[in-house]
């Protein structure tokens, strides 16, 4: 009775350790059929997306795809990075506010309760028409010293990130497009960024119309 008790505890413990607004995404089924070869073949850049909510058990699947951990034992992910600084930070932003991914626990921090969706759009308003943008940002803090170059290593990074976005959006039938268009200023101030973080790539993303 008590080990059932001490796990209960344990699992209320465990629970509490999500802070409201912050959601648990489901693990990520990588269980998709397309090969790798036809989704190089259809990757396209698609500007228009069907209003049809993407679920979180997709969304759990593209930011696995993105840079989420593929080597437990190294928590290295499935993006390169330079000098393994994974400084590719990437946002959530939908409707009901924005989030920032959080790779080891698969969970979504609520980071700001507005929707920003016009603000990643900037001028391109069909972005803003995608129910769900994913906003990469470079932490330049984590190139440490290294700082020299740490711009362009943080152009490159943010690249690998998006190439696997595309890719996994085409395996699951979804749509997007890379985009450095966004209205930085804000999106900084809002997702509450660090003089260090840069907002470099955004992906509205969606299912086909
Ligand atoms: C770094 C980068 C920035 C881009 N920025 C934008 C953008 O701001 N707006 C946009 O509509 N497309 C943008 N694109 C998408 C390109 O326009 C698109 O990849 C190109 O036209 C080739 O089309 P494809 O992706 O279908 O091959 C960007 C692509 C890259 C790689």
């Amino acid at each position: 009775m008590r080990k059932y008790l001490t796990l209960a505890v344990a699992l209320l413990m465990a629970g509490s350790s999500v802070a409201q607004d912050d959601i648990k995404l489901p693990a990520p089924n990588k269980d998709v059929k397309m090969t790798l070869m036809d989704a190089l073949q259809q990757r396209t850049s698609v500007r228009e997306y069907s209003d049809k909510a993407v679920d979180d058990a997709t969304l759990s699947q593209v930011l696995w795809a993105a840079c989420g951990i593929n080597r437990p034992e190294s928590k290295k992910i499935t993006a390169a990075s330079a000098i393994n600084a994974q400084d590719i930070l990437v946002y959530v932003v939908r409707a009901e506010g924005a989030w920032l991914f959080m790779p080891e626990t698969n969970v979504l921090h609520k980071v700001c309760d507005k929707d920003l969706r016009d603000d990643v759009a900037g001028f391109q308003k069909f972005a803003a028409t995608a129910p769900v943008s994913l906003v990469l940002v470079s932490d330049k803090a984590k190139f440490g010293n290294r700082s020299r170059g740490s711009d362009q290593l943080a152009a490159m990074d943010s690249g690998y990130v998006s190439e696997n976005i595309y890719l996994v959006c085409t395996a699951l039938g979804l749509g997007t497009v890379a985009r450095a268009t966004m209205n930085h200023e804000v999106l900084s101030r809002e997702l509450g960024l660090t003089d260090q973080q840069v907002p470099l790539l955004n992906h509205p993303i969606g299912w086909l119309k």
